[in-house]
């Protein structure tokens, strides 16, 4: 069967999780990726889906030439047997931090490719085979620090799949998130999410919840406002083998079509570098948190299923989060659940002068069924 877009890989695919990619089909797809004409790659901006949106063998963001290399990356780094748990940026540079003081050199052994892609170390060109190297190279995603060689991306693994985002420690703007609270969301949508219908992850990332929830629906919108993440995401659906539609959106505003289960971890702090995985606006950092509840309510019809799972202040005893959102899901078919997760998440950050009057960051989950 000939297939001549990306996309149609996907398309190709079982629905859910399907086998990783050949060595034949990815040998294919890296031929149409260099075949294709400015008329083949999809739309960057987000059109409208025909019918009722589910047209999902088109993907809805370009690919970037880049995002050959890496999956062949993740591939080869699968085989060979690679795992790592992203941990908090605090976490990651105490970790960091003991290895350094131990005057531990990386040296070729089954923990380098974990030092390098997990860890995100410096290390000498020669540690790694000499294939993965170029593949960073022509990922553009290779940096210099002095003689040494660092990567510019991070390999996760979840549930047995595994997700390239940014390397530590993410200071740009467009960083693309993957970390405990990915954990914590996935495992949150795994329980409250009912199976079926047309599902959006709002400011989907790593595309990780879709990607390693995919059999869940029977469609998967990706929807992110930075298109780095985009790019990301695309790869890892490929990495591992998942049929998704990627839009670039501001919460849903991109996204067209029917809806019939809305899911978001939104950045959750107050950022002062405005970094867009990160900083949530308003007081605390709950306001596109609260905007996604506003819009996602006016999408879903009956039958409809949110569910949020985010950072909540805790000020005086009270979920400031719970206060603002209350109001909105005062509506006669509206019924809700809330959960305190964690009762208390990055501490580190009370040190900050936003959250002077702050008591602890609470993880929660939220779920909303329209009845
Ligand atoms: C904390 S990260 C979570 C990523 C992913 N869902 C996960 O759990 O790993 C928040 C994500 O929301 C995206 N985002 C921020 N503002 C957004 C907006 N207005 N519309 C859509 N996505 C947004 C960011 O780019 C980022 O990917």
């Amino acid at each position: 069967m000939p297939r001549t877009d990306p996309g149609e890989l996907r398309t190709a695919r079982a629905q859910g999780h399907s086998p990783p990619p050949t060595q034949t089909e990815l040998q294919r797809e890296r031929a149409d990726w260099e075949g294709m004409t400015p008329n083949k790659v999809a739309a960057t901006e987000p059109q409208k889906p025909e019918g009722s949106g589910d047209d999902h063998s088109r993907i809805e963001h370009p690919a970037h030439p880049s995002s050959h290399a890496l999956i062949e990356l993740g591939c080869a780094l699968r085989d060979s047997g690679y795992n790592f748990v992203t941990v908090t940026p605090e976490t990651h540079r105490r970790v960091n931090a003991n290895a350094e003081r131990r005057g531990r050199r990386l040296a070729h052994s089954s923990q380098a490719a974990r030092d390098v892609f997990g860890w995100s170390r410096p290390f000498e060109a020669g540690l790694l085979p000499a294939h993965w190297v170029e593949l960073l190279t022509a990922a553009d995603a290779l940096e210099y620090e002095g003689d040494l060689l660092r990567s510019r991306v991070r390999f996760s693994t979840l549930d047995g799949g595994l997700y390239v985002h940014s390397a530590f420690p993410t200071a740009e703007a467009d960083a693309v998130f993957f970390g405990p609270d990915t954990y914590r969301f996935c495992a949150l949508v795994r329980r409250w999410m009912p199976p079926g219908g047309r599902a959006v992850d709002v400011g989907c990332g790593s595309g990780a919840a879709g990607i390693a929830l995919a059999s869940r629906a029977q469609a998967w919108v990706l929807a992110d406002i930075n298109p780095r993440a985009l790019e990301l995401a695309r790869v890892n659906a490929v990495l591992n083998g998942a049929l998704v539609e990627l839009v670039a959106s501001d919460v849903l505003d991109g996204v067209a079509g029917h809806i019939d289960v809305v899911i978001a971890n939104p950045p959750y702090m107050r950022d002062e570098s405005a970094r867009v995985y990160r900083d949530g606006g308003g007081t605390h950092g709950q306001a596109l948190a609260v905007r996604i509840v506003r819009d996602a309510l006016r999408r879903l019809g009956r039958g409809g299923t949110l569910i949020v799972y985010t950072g909540a202040a805790i000020v005086g005893g009270e979920d400031t989060f719970l206060r603002e959102l209350t109001p909105l899901l005062q509506l006669p078919n509206v019924h809700f659940a809330y959960e305190e997760l964690d009762p208390d998440v990055f501490g580190e950050e009370l040190e900050r002068p936003a959250y002077a009057d702050v008591e602890r960051i609470a993880a929660v989950g939220l779920r909303v069924e329209v009845g």
